[in-house]
């Protein structure tokens, strides 16, 4: 069914379409507009507000400034955070550049932090070490006191204006264009004054962030909600590992915005109810410092055999008074002040209330290392999506694999921003006009605007109107966060699944109040909320099927890591309404290094 005349339809070329203006949508973009090509960076949000802009901690690259250290090391460390799972391939690749792209960054203009002696300010962060084994600390992540994120974002939006990238801000995307020569272009919703654009482009990139927001409890803003993997599941295309979700072991007790991983690097360290140290049993060496599942899990435990804190007993207490105000206020002055909005807590006195919470999400849209989008294994090569790129949190290169180190997010949006770019620069020498689209190519975009704004929902209460959208949300982020979260087992997540799906079939019953065109964020709530649900399926479907424990994904009933069955990735796609699953090698050969094979973890 048509709905509207293609006049209705604003069409807008460009060379490249970027969906996401975050730190790695924007590292791309400055790479391709730097060389002249005609970049159109398409956000939900005003850039600065994008969700690079809450990382604290820093960026990991092995300076050495602070402590020896080498790129193979950080490679090592990567790989082992990763349990394995994270392609050696990439790893190589991200953990090599990452010097040279830190230096790059500092020349772009971000004001990192100092030493003494003038050189970058490195802190040392979780899973990091001085060698090939267990034993030393090193301090590889690259600060700008506790607000890198914002620092790294801010600088590249500059340098984007100064390059000529053009700017569509407060436009939500819709639908992929895709035909059989792969991705031509992207339908897109204008927030704010209502109406639709098709912007066609010879390369598409999603650069939309994570998915945080199914969960319940989250250091992730309001605007993670899946939207690159969402709408690659609905071309039919698969997401990779969505059952690796990271929790942060410290984000503020039952609000969750994150205390950083660098408060512990500086010293601070975590007690249970009893006043106990208590990483000192998980993880002898590294202590608080270990890998983020690893102490997650600690506190996990901890509150479940009843040595929480507080009147619940369900949190652990973070300290870090004994580093001095002067410290605390120079080094970490964004904990501060969010621990007085959020806990109410003054913590140059008093310590901070903390729980694991939903933080990152390890899985995405599959890519190999030049941010093309991948359908499936074939063979020595993953088959690529023609046109289509993936960059960011939102994508799944895989150098994270079930577990991310602290400190290589930032980093791997700087890597494979600009390695996406460099890549993209080829495909427009070999494809230098706008194929003609088909006629039609535009209406499930408008379709997908048009079920909201005209539609009146399913009665299913019998109280004369559909579904309110808010009250599923909430349910959906329930189930996600009581049948998903740090421990899984099979009857646990059996349950999740079922209802789910049961959510699942109710989405049609839903309805939205607000009818107009313009500013409508009830709209873009409900098509946010779409995204949410189709990544939730995903990622349930994942978790319960992975029947060993590995990085982020730990069952109770099959408690070991299991190489033999389950060194592969997970590839989800969602096909007639229905959740199918496949799986894919874990590709464990470097670019020039020994594989580095899997051995237990200890920190
Ligand atoms: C943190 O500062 O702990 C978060 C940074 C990250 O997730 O890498």
């Amino acid at each position: 069914m048509a709905y509207l005349s293609t006049d209705k339809v604003e069409h807008h070329f460009h060379d490249v379409v970027i969906i996401g203006a975050g730190g790695a949508g924007l590292r791309c973009a400055l790479q391709l507009a730097e060389q002249g090509h005609r970049v159109a960076v398409v956000s939900k949000v005003l850039p600065t507000r994008s969700h690079t802009v809450a990382a604290q901690g820093g960026m990991n690259a092995a300076l050495g400034n602070v402590s020896s250290d080498h790129w193979h090391w950080h490679m090592y460390d990567t790989i082992k955070g990763s349990d394995y799972l994270g392609d050696q391939d990439a790893i190589e690749y991200m953990c090599r550049a990452a010097p040279q792209l830190v230096r790059e960054l500092e020349h772009q203009g971000v004001p990192f932090s100092r030493l003494e002696n003038g050189k970058i300010y490195q802190r040392p962060f979780g899973g990091q070490s001085r060698e090939f084994g267990e034993g030393g600390q090193a301090s590889r992540t690259c600060a700008a006191a506790d607000r890198t994120g914002h620092a790294i974002l801010h600088t590249m939006y500059q340098q984007n204006l100064k390059s000529g990238t053009h700017f569509y801000e407060e436009y939500f995307a819709l639908d992929l264009i895709t035909d059989d020569d792969g991705c031509q272009g992207v339908m897109v919703w204008d927030i704010a004054k209502g109406g639709y654009h098709l912007f066609q482009a010879k390369a598409v990139i999603l650069a939309t962030g994570g998915a945080g927001r199914i969960f319940q409890t989250t250091t992730n803003a309001n605007i993670c909600t899946g939207d690159g993997g969402a709408l690659v599941l609905d071309a039919g295309l698969p997401v990779e590992d969505m059952e690796f979700f990271q929790f942060h072991p410290t984000g503020i007790a039952y609000v969750g915005p994150l205390i950083t991983e660098a408060v512990r690097g500086e010293g601070g360290y975590l007690v249970n109810g009893d006043g106990e140290r208590f990483m000192e049993r998980y993880a002898p060496t590294a202590k608080d410092l270990a890998s983020r599942d690893v102490v997650s899990r600690a506190i996990a435990i901890e509150i479940k055999e009843g040595r929480g804190c507080g009147p619940k007993k369900d949190y652990v207490l973070l300290k870090l008074a004994h580093l001095g105000e002067d410290m605390i206020l120079s080094k970490l002055p964004n904990i501060h002040e969010l621990a007085l909005r959020f806990a109410g807590v003054d913590c140059t006195k008093e310590d901070i209330p903390v729980q694991p919470t939903a933080h990152y999400t390890m899985g995405g849209v599959p890519t190999n290392r030049f941010g093309e989008v991948v359908r499936q294994h074939a063979g020595a090569d993953d088959a690529v999506v023609p046109g289509l790129y993936a960059v960011g949190e939102g994508a799944c290169v895989s150098v994270h694999g079930a577990n991310r180190l602290g400190g290589n997010s930032l980093l791997e949006i700087i890597v494979f921003g600009r390695a996406c770019g460099n890549r993209v620069m080829k495909r427009l020498k070999e494809h230098r006009y706008h194929p003609k689209l088909d006629a039609d190519c535009w209406q499930d975009g408008v379709a997908r605007v048009r079920r909201w704004l005209d539609g009146a929902g399913d009665d299913v209460h019998g109280n004369g109107h559909g579904e309110r959208l808010a009250v599923f949300r909430d349910e959906m982020q329930a189930i996600m966060q009581r049948y998903f979260s740090v421990y899984r087992t099979d009857k646990v997540m059996s349950e999740g699944v079922n209802q789910i799906e049961a959510l699942a079939e109710r989405m049609q019953s839903l309805v939205i109040e607000d009818k107009n065109s313009v500013f409508n964020t009830e709209l873009i709530e409900a098509l946010e909320l779409e995204n949410l649900m189709a990544l939730a399926r995903v990622t349930a479907a994942g978790a319960l099927a992975r029947k060993e424990s590995r990085g982020a994904h730990a069952r109770d009933d099959y408690p070991e890591r299991d190489d033999v069955c389950w060194m592969q990735h997970t590839l989800a796609s969602i096909l007639n309404n229905k959740v199918s699953l496949a799986y894919k090698p874990v590709r464990t050969v470097p670019m020039t290094v020994d594989t580095f094979p899997p051995k237990k973890r200890v920190y």
